[in-house]
């Protein structure tokens, strides 16, 4: 593996989640792998998981771990080709970009969408630039479209918990009080989609993802039909695509509750969190025996490893 990107860099679905299963086992069995290579973690946006589950993978591996809160450590970059530089962005990523290659073997890189500017986000703008200048392998820590270890880990806790072959695993989306990006769902869509598992996807109306990231899920707008059989119901908020970084519903109805939960087959609920309380799903779900979010961001480190390892080991 080079860059990780998306689940397009994925040789083997089946072979990465079995892997990172094993590293839950034996964290420390490719210790060797990072010694003398280093990892850099930049941050242009908060994260709690993110930061601390690669940090903690790379060092499983053996890794040194640089991490810089980009903008706030650093100077503002700026990302556009061929502008005079007299705003407030006093370095260019040309060299930045470069620079921090010269001081990693391994690139990450956390930048959200603007939610203004819907095709300069879903053209990866700011992740393309570090691919193109750093000359290191990338790996993102959530860029404007995706969350792939996210979206790894996801898979990895469903293959942990599913009780059948081919589990019916419910996208919902929920409330919130802010315009969110649609990085995890188009992610967890996106991987879903090649997963062997029966895929549904409920949301108002207007909360249409991209059609490449819904793919071939079942889409409906009766969130209590969706839930009936479920046995993984993974919620998450987001704006909307087609009238770009929207709110246009904030309906307390669409909150997971026990009520909805008991339509399910036993349903795992599922978030990737940070999560807001009897907003996106009530207490008595969170705190019930149906929530599984802690060990699912438990997973985020075996899933950071096992893609480190493939990316270490395509080091020269
Ligand atoms: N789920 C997730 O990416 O969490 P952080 O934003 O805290 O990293």
């Amino acid at each position: 593996m080079n860059h990780f990107l998306s689940v397009k860099e994925v040789y083997n679905l089946d072979v990465l989640v079995r892997n990172a299963l094993l590293f839950k086992k034996t964290p420390f069995a490719d210790k060797h792998l990072g010694k003398n290579r280093t990892i850099g973690l930049l941050f242009f946006n908060s994260s709690l998981r993110t930061r601390l589950s690669t940090q903690r993978a790379a060092q499983n591996l053996g890794m040194e771990v640089i991490v810089m809160n980009v903008g706030a450590d650093s100077w503002q970059l700026e990302m556009e080709e061929g502008v005079i530089m007299n705003s407030d962005k006093a370095e260019h990523v040309k060299e930045a970009a470069a620079v921090v290659g010269q001081y990693c073997d391994i690139v990450g890189v956390r930048s959200f969408p603007s939610l203004t500017d819907r095709e300069a986000d879903y053209s990866e703008k700011v992740m393309n630039q570090f691919v193109k200048y750093t000359g290191r392998p990338i790996i993102s820590l959530e860029s404007a479209t995706r969350h792939p270890l996210q979206s790894l880990t996801d898979l990895i806790t469903i293959s942990e918990y599913k009780t059948k072959a081919r589990p019916k695993v419910v996208l919902t989306w929920a409330p919130h009080v802010k315009a969110l990006p649609q990085c995890v769902p188009n992610s967890f869509s996106e991987w879903m989609n090649v997963a062997d598992v029966d895929f549904v996807i409920t949301h108002p109306e207007g909360y249409e993802l991209a059609p490449e990231f819904s793919g071939n899920a079942k889409i409906t707008h009766n969130q209590n039909e969706a839930f009936e059989g479920a046995d993984f119901i993974y919620a998450k908020n987001w704006s909307s695509y087609t009238h770009y970084g929207q709110i246009l519903n904030q309906d307390p109805a669409w909150m997971v509750t026990m009520d909805k939960m008991k339509l399910t087959d036993n349903a795992k609920f599922m978030h990737c969190l940070p999560v807001r309380r009897n907003v996106v799903v009530e207490d008595a779900v969170l705190d019930s025996d149906h929530s599984i979010v802690i060990p699912q961001a438990g997973n985020r480190v075996w899933a950071a490893q096992v893609v480190l390892k493939e990316m270490l080991m395509g080091l020269n």
